[in-house]
């Protein structure tokens, strides 16, 4: 056999190795040196719980938002191709004083005010093909009773104590801030306020905090510093750079944290049960929400077969405090598994300045979708959004990034290659059993699939799409390059002179669809209807588009639902006028 054979059985054996489902043995042999947190994330079958943060109600929306909805919903979407059994998670954060205060400004009652909004994120991630398993509300009557079992659960185990808190509270990240972690600064200019005055604000979040002292319900989070870096031991945040910020916090050690607020305060929220006089801190409302989903408090949290033994959640950087401190704190205090992942993102920025309301230079992401389609700002968001570095929105550069990646690049592909002109005999090329046929140029393109497949894959495990789409384009170029180099249109015979070699032609638009058929079950959870298009314009059936249909070698003839080209060109993007 030849080498480009063995090499093509190897990779297939692998592939089947993993029963359709996974690639973590894939991941291993990629990263044996240097294993990462979403590495080792259950891609075998298993049930897993992905969830993105679930949103404040104190306003409308924006590209930020949408960033983080669209991100877990590419990971969730490639989590269901792989074969995993997902519930994918998002909704909205309605409690605490800071939804309270948005609704009072708004001339609204509370319960008017956070229909409205909530009803705002549902529709816009209608809109734009978030596909959630579950979209919940803290306010739902499910999740007060998650809540209290919570709080009863923490109680019972002595972690609830009651105390006096004097220190800082940010209203706007909702959050008990110590001296440390405040400083000097100048407090916002608004509408309200249109002079801006020296006030104290968090180093964290530069938000203007306000000086508490009242009688609320303490946790011991300070019992739980020496647990939670053990936890971080076994790579559980992505990527590394925000683990190393939370190393950094518990160095100095943990303060026990206030959880409740009395409600002479902040009414607006779950009450402590057996207290009303007290109302439970929102995160730890808002946290809750994870378990509520999975059926908490009526399904066991302990149980190794329920959704909570398995849990990614996708969350922005300036939260990661909550959901890698308090969160697994408040999972060890209550003797429930911790999660097994969390991917944290950065943030969007427009023209290089941070996105708020004074500065009027908020993204209105319907406008955006309206504007440069859905898939366009899917792909933009994806591509331009990182882990690790802020993306920036910039008309400019989706202009560019649209008309260059996905009508040149990607859209040219799948017309040029699935177009009649190519496909003289009107039907789909046989595959090519015979080997010897693969010139060494093909034989370099089939290596360059499965160079493909293994490291958009390795990305796509660990959430990371940005860097998953630039392995993709570049395998993009590389087909491009390839057809223009094999200069298929030579070889179709013409009216006028008999020449042509049809089985060479054959050879050629057999491995150059095979590149679109791969590339566009790589580029689902990135473009969900465009590929879907291309693949429906192939008649791959149904069956065929999962993890296990990423390889060389689909048999168009036998397997399509209809193997005749259609007669419709595909024309999957238009270029974007300025
Ligand atoms: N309600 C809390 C989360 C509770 S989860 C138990 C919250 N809500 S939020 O609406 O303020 O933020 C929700 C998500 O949007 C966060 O992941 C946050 O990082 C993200 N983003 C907010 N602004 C953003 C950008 N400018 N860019 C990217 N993501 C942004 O925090």
């Amino acid at each position: 056999m030849l080498k480009l054979g063995a090499n093509l059985l190897n990779c297939t054996k692998f592939i089947r190795n993993n029963s359709g489902g996974s690639l973590s043995l894939l991941n291993y042999r990629y990263f044996s040196s240097t294993t990462t947190a979403t590495d080792t994330l259950k891609n075998d079958n298993k049930k897993i719980l992905i969830t993105t943060p679930i949103f404040y109600v104190n306003g409308p929306p924006h590209i930020g938002h949408l960033y983080t909805g669209i991100l877990a919903d590419a990971f969730s979407r490639w989590n269901k191709f792989s074969g995993n059994d997902t519930l994918f998670m998002t909704g909205t954060d309605e409690h605490g004083s800071k939804v309270e205060e948005a609704a009072k400004k708004n001339g609204l009652n509370t319960v008017e005010y956070t229909n409205q909004i909530s009803n705002r994120f549902r529709e816009l991630f209608d809109f734009s093909n978030i596909k959630y398993d579950d979209y919940i509300r803290t306010t739902e009557p499910r999740h007060k009773v998650a809540v209290e079992a919570m709080w009863n659960r923490l109680l019972e185990r002595g972690y609830i104590y009651k105390g006096k808190y004097q220190g800082w509270y940010c209203m706007s990240d909702e959050s008990f801030l110590t001296n440390s972690q405040v400083t000097e600064g100048m407090s916002p200019v608004t509408p309200t306020n249109p002079v801006s005055k020296k006030c104290m604000v968090s180093l964290e979040s530069g938000h203007v905090v306000e000086w508490l002292e009242e009688e609320n319900y303490m946790f011991k989070l300070s019992a739980f510093k020496e647990d939670i870096e053990k936890w971080l031991d076994n790579n559980k945040v992505y990527p590394l750079v925000y683990e190393n910020q939370i190393r950094h916090l518990l160095k100095d050690g943990l303060k026990d944290l206030s959880i409740s607020r009395p409600t002479s305060r902040c009414s607006w929220g779950i009450p402590v049960p057996n207290d009303p006089s007290q109302t439970i801190y929102v995160w730890l409302d808002a946290l809750t929400n994870y378990m509520t989903v999975t059926g908490y408090p009526h399904t066991d949290a302990n149980d190794p077969n329920s959704y909570w033994s398995n849990v990614c959640h996708i969350i922005g950087k300036d939260i990661v405090k909550f959901h890698i401190i308090y969160w697994p704190a408040f999972l060890l205090a209550a003797g429930y598994p911790l999660p097994q992942k969390i991917i944290c993102h950065a943030h969007w920025t427009v023209n290089r300045e941070k996105m708020s309301k004074s500065r009027g230079n908020v993204v209105n992401p319907v406008e955006s979708i309206e504007k440069y389609g859905l898939e366009g700002v899917r792909y933009f968001l994806l591509k331009g959004g990182g882990l690790e570095d802020d993306g920036d929105w910039s008309d400019n550069e989706i202009n560019i990034k649209l008309t260059a990646d996905l009508a040149s690049t990607f859209g040219n592909l799948v017309s040029r290659s699935t177009g009649k002109a190519l496909h003289p005999s009107g039907q789909w090329p046989s595959k090519v059993v015979d080997e010897s046929l693969f010139t060494e140029s093909d034989k370099e393109m089939i290596k360059e699939i499965n160079k493909a497949i293994e490291k958009t894959s390795i990305q796509f495990n660990r959430g990371d799409f940005k860097q998953g789409i630039y392995e993709i384009l570049d395998f993009l170029y590389a087909v491009n390059g390839y057809i223009q180099s094999q200069k298929p249109w030579t070889l179709v015979p013409k009216k006028d002179k008999v020449v042509g070699d049809l089985t060479r032609l054959n050879t050629i638009m057999y491995t150059a669809l095979e590149c679109v058929r791969i590339v566009s079950l790589l580029l689902t959870p990135v473009i969900p209807q465009a590929t879907k298009s291309t693949l429906d314009h192939l008649s791959i059936p149904d069956s065929n588009r999962r993890l296990k249909d990423l390889k060389f070698g689909f048999d168009y003839i036998n397997q399509c639902t209809n193997d005749q080209v259609p007669s419709t060109s595909i024309i999957l993007f238009k270029r974007v006028d300025k």
